[in-house]
């Protein structure tokens, strides 16, 4: 079993880490992360060849990401929210999964989702209407474009104020409750 996280922060040691870190030491097998923040990729230009042709138009390093999306078991889309919405590097990799948006249209969408996937989101202040709307309809959705069953979401909000996830023991709940689910 393979689990891939994309991880969509800028700080590789922060809230959102210590969430991926927690529910990857509760899942067997085979894991990677990518860095959205590392990655060079171009913008989805909306540029149609995908609605006629199974790969996108651009050659470039997603190409291999979408390499490992295929060997996948498991999809994690993990993000702080910024501005209600995932950060910019990694908006610009969800929407090159319009390759896989492209399959309704180009009649080839599996019919049954093999992979199963989980979305974990910080946002800094306390709760409040509405901060993780924006943030889990992107990535929710993003999920099912890539023909993954999400099994379950963590929203953490209140993160700026914690130090460890030793605060929260709420949260290292439901990473384990979806870490189960995944395994
Ligand atoms: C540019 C920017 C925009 C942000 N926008 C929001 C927001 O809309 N809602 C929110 O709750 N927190 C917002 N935050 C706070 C971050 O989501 C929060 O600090 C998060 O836990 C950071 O994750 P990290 O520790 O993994 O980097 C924003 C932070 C930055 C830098």
């Amino acid at each position: 079993m393979k689990t891939l996280v994309f991880f969509g922060g800028a700080r590789k040691k922060g809230n959102t880490m210590r969430m991926v870190n927690y529910l990857l030491e509760n899942i067997e097998g085979e894991k990677e992360i990518v860095y959205c923040y590392d990655l060079k990729n171009s913008p989805c230009i909306d540029c149609r060849y995908c609605l006629k042709h199974k790969y996108c138009s651009i050659k470039d390093g997603m190409v291999d990401i979408y390499e490992k999306i295929e060997e996948a078991d498991n999809i994690i889309l993990a993000a702080p929210t910024y501005l209600y919405g995932a950060p910019g590097p990694m908006k610009v990799m969800l929407d090159r999964f319009q390759v896989y948006w492209a399959q309704v249209i180009r009649g080839d969408k599996p019919e049954v989702f093999v992979k199963k996937g989980a979305i974990l989101v910080s946002g800094g202040g306390p709760r409040f209407e509405n901060q993780f709307t924006g943030i889990s309809l992107e990535l929710a959705d993003s999920l099912h474009v890539c023909n993954v069953t999400e099994v379950g979401r963590v929203l953490m909000d209140d993160a700026d104020r914690m130090k460890s996830l030793d605060e929260r023991p709420e949260i290292k709940e439901e990473l384990v409750k979806i870490a189960q689910m995944l395994n």
